[in-house]
């Protein structure tokens, strides 16, 4: 994560509008100095979600969603902290400056490689609406049905067929050689010198969820041009192929919201898809579609996958694979049948929009997807070749994450087989330890226990504690700032603190200014990983100051006791360290509640 300077962090703060960032994601309506808007955060029919004029912070009087314009973002849009503090910069223009890391990576910044991008996506599309090339194009796209509003709704463009015609006019904007090469859009050679990267093929571009473009997809048009169908930005800062969803710009807003999502192979299918209103789908793009890329929809909270994959024998396994991942997390997958031959666009282009819903109506549970495509695949006649069909599919069932899931999808692999469900659990060859939780996505991580304790109280605090002040004054009471054990937790509990008693603004970037060090900045980005619940936020505090007492506690007591083991004391001295020990055992830490508050039990 870059991290930032307290200067330019500090700048950034006072150069937030608040209504500004609101309006650009939901509809805010002005009653006098207050904006008013249906809380995007949950189903409500009457306004209680705003923001006073000059505030840095929104309220909902509904739900008790609170937060500034990272909050919103990090919330809202599912950025990171990162993400959000870039994205304000480049909307309230300023420049961050980047704490000078050792193993910081050289090269141009991000916001310098999305200006150069854009400006590169603005010369495509003009090339294409505007060029005796450009017609010719068009004419494809036409052809192919895609007409000038989905040309200018996309931003579409054309890459010439010329050597570098897109370098020349970066250069004359003043973009350095090393920007345009950084950002995927030239190559250098050493015999034929400074080449564009894109030549000949209509260019789609990718952006990323704050809706800058990262990189372009680009399409020959012609039969002659060399190369593949598809040519796509190589990877660079900004583009990574492993992550990069299709279509997720356009569609973030309603995933979010609905928790599901429809996924097609190629960009052009979701692009139609878009057009046709259908705004929850997203193409995994280029490469193989892959557990970083589910990690990008589940962390939206999605739980239902529609997956309408092309109508060949490719497109069925990729749905049985890219299945499995999203089932292996607990989520609900349904398979869309496209006819054979057929893809989205296709298929849309031939039946049209009201026909394709039929089909995603129709779609199909996993399960029956996998039985069904499995035993068309394999002859299921023989018992033999029965069993070793069931087998595999109740193995693979057996390594998803979730043990109710395992249960019932076993008992409906029973039921659509019609195999009684003993014989299924007799088939058993192994035996996962579904109390082991499994690599979570992304690979394990090891926990620091000490750190996620301290984290909860922090993130509670820094998120409910303007709203619920008995939260701040059950944290001051009980765990004093020597009671912290890892230091950037310990920092930021003593700003938080000293901040607050001076009643100057808590806020994120408040504390990351003021902390000056880069360790706290990504402490607090880590604070969104985890919700806060803000009905049971005292409870949760109490459990969090509990721990750190009950640590604290432990600690001690495992001091004596080694003492106690070490060699060496006289008989009065071993005495006294066991009545210390005994004396310790019998007190146990209780926590205080400032009056007229009472523990959450109301006690
Ligand atoms: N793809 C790619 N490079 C290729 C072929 C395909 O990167 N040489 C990627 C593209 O993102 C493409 C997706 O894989 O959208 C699916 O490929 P395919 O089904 O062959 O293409 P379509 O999306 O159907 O493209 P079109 O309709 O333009 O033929
Ligand atoms: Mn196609």
């Amino acid at each position: 994560m870059p991290l930032y300077t307290p200067e330019s962090l500090e700048l950034l703060r006072q150069r937030i509008d608040l209504v500004e960032v609101l309006s650009s994601h939901i509809e805010l309506k002005k009653t006098g100095a207050f904006y008013k808007a249906l809380c995007p955060f949950h189903d409500e029919k009457t306004a209680s979600f705003g923001v006073q004029k000059g505030d840095s912070h929104y309220h909902c009087f509904g739900c008790g969603a609170h937060g500034d314009a990272i909050q919103f973002l990090i919330s809202f849009l599912r950025m990171s902290f990162a993400e959000a503090v870039e994205t304000l910069a480049e909307k309230f223009h300023v420049h961050l400056e980047h704490v000078e890391q050792v193993d910081a990576p050289k090269g141009p910044s991000k916001i310098l490689l999305r200006e150069v991008l854009e400006t590169a996506c603005q010369f495509y599309h003009f090339f294409l609406l505007n060029t005796e090339e450009g017609h010719q194009a068009l004419s494809y796209l036409h052809e192919r049905g895609l007409d000038l509003e989905f040309v200018h709704q996309f931003q579409i463009g054309l890459a010439p067929n010329a050597p570098a015609m897109l370098y020349k006019v970066l250069e004359a904007k003043g973009y350095k050689l090393e920007i345009a090469e950084a950002a995927g859009l030239t190559a250098q050679y050493a015999e034929r010198g400074i080449r564009d990267f894109f030549h000949d093929r209509i260019t789609f571009p990718i952006r990323d969820v704050a809706g800058s473009v990262i990189g372009f997809s680009a399409r020959k048009y012609k039969e002659l041009t060399q190369g593949g169908k598809y040519v796509n930005t190589p990877e660079t800062p900004l583009f990574k192929k492993s992550k990069i969803l299709f279509g997720l710009n356009y569609c973030r807003k309603r995933i979010t919201k609905e928790k599901f999502a429809l996924i097609v192979e190629g960009q052009i299918d979701a692009l139609r898809l878009i057009q046709c209103g259908y705004n929850f789908t997203v193409a995994g793009q280029g490469t193989a579609f892959g557990e970083a890329h589910a990690h990008e929809l589940l962390q939206l909270g999605v739980n239902r996958l529609f997956l309408a994959l092309d109508g060949d024998l490719a497109g069925r396994e990729a749905a049985v694979k890219i299945g499995n991942i999203f089932q292996r997390f607990g989520s609900e997958v349904h398979i869309v049948q496209m006819p054979d031959g057929s893809d989205p666009d296709g298929f849309l282009k031939a039946e049209g929009s009201e026909k394709f819903l039929q089909l995603l109506t129709q779609s199909q549970d996993y399960l029956t997807f996998l039985v069904h495509h499995l035993s068309q695949k394999e002859s299921t006649q023989s018992p033999a070749e029965k069993n070793r069909l069931i087998e595999s599919i109740a193995n693979q069932i057996r390594s998803w994450d979730h043990p109710v899931m395992v249960h019932e999808s076993l008992q409906k692999l029973a039921h659509l087989t019609q195999t009684p469900r003993e014989l299924i659990d007799a088939s058993q060859t192994y035996t996962p330890n579904v109390y082991i939780k499994k690599s979570s996505i992304g690979g394990m991580q090891s926990v620091d226990h000490d750190r996620v304790i301290e984290s909860d109280l922090i993130r509670l605090l820094l998120m409910l504690g303007g709203q619920i002040p008995d939260l701040v004054r059950l944290a001051q009471l009980n765990v004093k700032v020597n009671l912290f054990k890892i230091p950037v937790c310990k920092q930021i509990y003593e700003i938080y603190l000293d901040r607050h008693a001076k009643a100057l603004s808590t806020d994120l970037l408040s504390l990351a200014v003021e902390a000056k060090n880069p360790d706290a900045q990504e402490l607090l980005a880590s604070l969104f990983n985890k919700k806060v619940n803000k009905e049971r936020a005292l409870q949760h505090l109490q459990e969090a100051v509990r721990k750190i007492l009950d640590r604290e506690w432990m600690g001690r007591r495992e001091e004596v006791r080694m003492k106690i083991s070490k060699e060496g004391h006289s008989e009065q001295e071993l005495a006294l360290l066991l009545k210390e020990f005994e004396e310790l055992k019998r007190t146990p830490p209780t926590i205080v509640y400032p009056s007229p508050l009472r523990n959450s039990n109301g006690i």
